[in-house]
This record gives structure tokens, C-alpha cells and sequence, in this order.
């Protein structure tokens, strides 16, 4: 994410503190905020609304409206038009699967935090050059995992940067993903099953969501 707008740092801790971000792709918008709920009372306070549907852009203003005390980002933004609706629509941050200067440069110029996809040492330069410390690593375990990771992470770690792997986390993998120092927090869909979603099975994800909370309570209860 690019630096301090004066919220950033707030952003930045917030992000920490939720530690685990449940990717969300929503088809209704009368979902968004049931879901919402659900994963908040299992204990999930952070989510990645993806633009990859008609219905996000009115699922993140209905999660802004109805269930404020969710932490709100938008996913999969793609272009600079995105960036402003995404904004004006209330996210709270930003994340794309790769980097697309532009669409950071955008970011930037209006304040909303973002974290671009790497993949690659070239990647992670060019995120760096735009001034970003937060990256979104994609897809963080079809690749190489986070022996890779910290491969590549290597040359840049005295700069500060830190890591959200995303794309292949499961329950049984998040463990070690979020114990890794260079991780800031992790995300994944498995949290808001798409199936789960089509069958309002709130009480599945919030069951889900617990489950994953008290993963986070084991990893970091004491530093949080
Ligand atoms: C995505 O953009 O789809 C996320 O990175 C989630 O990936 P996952 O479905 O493997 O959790």
C-alpha cells in the first residue's frame, strides 16, 4: 500500500489486527450485508469485495451502509475508473491481482490505500518505485508457496514491505502463511463459499469464520 495519506497507518494496524480477509463473490446485493454479519459474528472484520460481478459495486455500498463496523476493500480493480467509483462508493482500500501503475498512480492521487498484486522480483520493484509497502502476493500457493515468497522478498525486506498471500489459502494452509514474518495478513475465499452464499447459509460461514478467528487468536493473540 502506498504511503501515509494521514489514515494509512491506522489502515496498516486495522489490516493487521483483522489479520485474515475473507474474498467475497457476491451475485445479490440483498447478500452483501447478511454475509456481512455472518462473518462478523464469527469473528472475520475485514473483507475483499471483488469487482468481478454486476452486483459488487452495490454489495460494497450496501456492506458500508448496513454494516458499518465492517472493514471494507475492494477487489480485482482493474482500471482508474474503478479506483474513483470504488472510492466514492466508501472501500476503504483497495487490492488488484497484479500491478497496473496507472491504477496505483490513480490511487494515489485520490487517497485511497492499495495493495497491487506481485509475483515477481520485477514486480516487487515496481510496487516499491510507486511508493507501495503493502503488496497483495498472487497466487500465493499454486506458485511457489512461501519458500518462494521469501526468495524473492529478500532484497526489498530492509525496505519494509510486507506480504497478504492470497490465491490457494485454505484452513489447513493459513497457519503457516500468517506465522511468516513477512505476512501482514492473508486472505481467501474459502471463508464465503459461493455455495454457502446461493443457500443464505449464514450460519455456516459465521461457523467458518470462527473457525478462522480463533486461528488468528492462536497465531497472534498476544501481539494484537
Ligand atoms: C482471488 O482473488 O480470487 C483471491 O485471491 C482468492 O483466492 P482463493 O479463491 O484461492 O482463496
Amino acid at each position: 500500500m502506498y504511503p501515509p495519506p494521514t489514515t494509512s497507518a491506522t489502515l496498516h494496524e486495522s489490516l493487521f489486527n483483522a489479520a485474515i480477509i475473507a474474498v467475497l463473490i457476491l451475485d445479490e446485493p440483498a447478500d452483501a450485508a447478511p454475509l456481512a454479519h455472518a462473518l462478523l459474528s464469527g469473528g472475520i472484520s475485514c473483507v475483499e469485495l471483488t469487482l468481478r460481478t454486476p452486483a459488487a459495486m452495490d454489495c460494497l455500498r450496501s456492506i458500508r451502509s448496513l454494516v458499518p463496523e465492517m472493514l471494507v476493500g475492494a477487489g480485482t480493480v482493474l482500471s482508474p475508473a474503478q479506483v474513483r467509483e470504488v472510492k466514492e462508493a466508501g472501500a476503504a482500500f483497495g487490492v488488484s491481482p497484479g500491478i497496473n501503475p496507472p491504477v496505483v498512480a490513480e490511487a494515489q492521487r485520490i487517497g485511497l490505500p492499495f495493495a497491487p498484486g506481485i509475483y515477481t522480483p520485477t514486480d516487487i520493484e515496481l510496487a516499491v518505485e510507486q511508493g507501495c509497502r503493502l503488496m497483495k502476493f498472487f497466487p500465493c500457493e499454486t506458485g511457489g508457496g512461501l519458500p518462494y515468497l521469501r526468495n524473492i522478498a529478500t532484497p526489498f525486506t530492509h525496505l519494509g514491505i510486507r506480504f497478504i498471500p492470497l490465491g490457494g489459502i485454505t484452513p489447513e494452509n493459513a497457519e503457516t502463511f500468517l506465522r511468516d514474518p513477512l505476512v501482514h495478513a492473508i486472505g481467501g475465499s474459502w471463508l464465503a463459499p459461493r455455495e454457502l452464499i446461493q443457500r443464505k447459509d449464514w450460519r455456516a460461514i459465521t461457523a467458518l469464520a470462527k473457525e478462522a478467528s480463533a486461528l488468528v487468536e492462536r497465531v497472534r493473540g498476544g501481539g494484537r
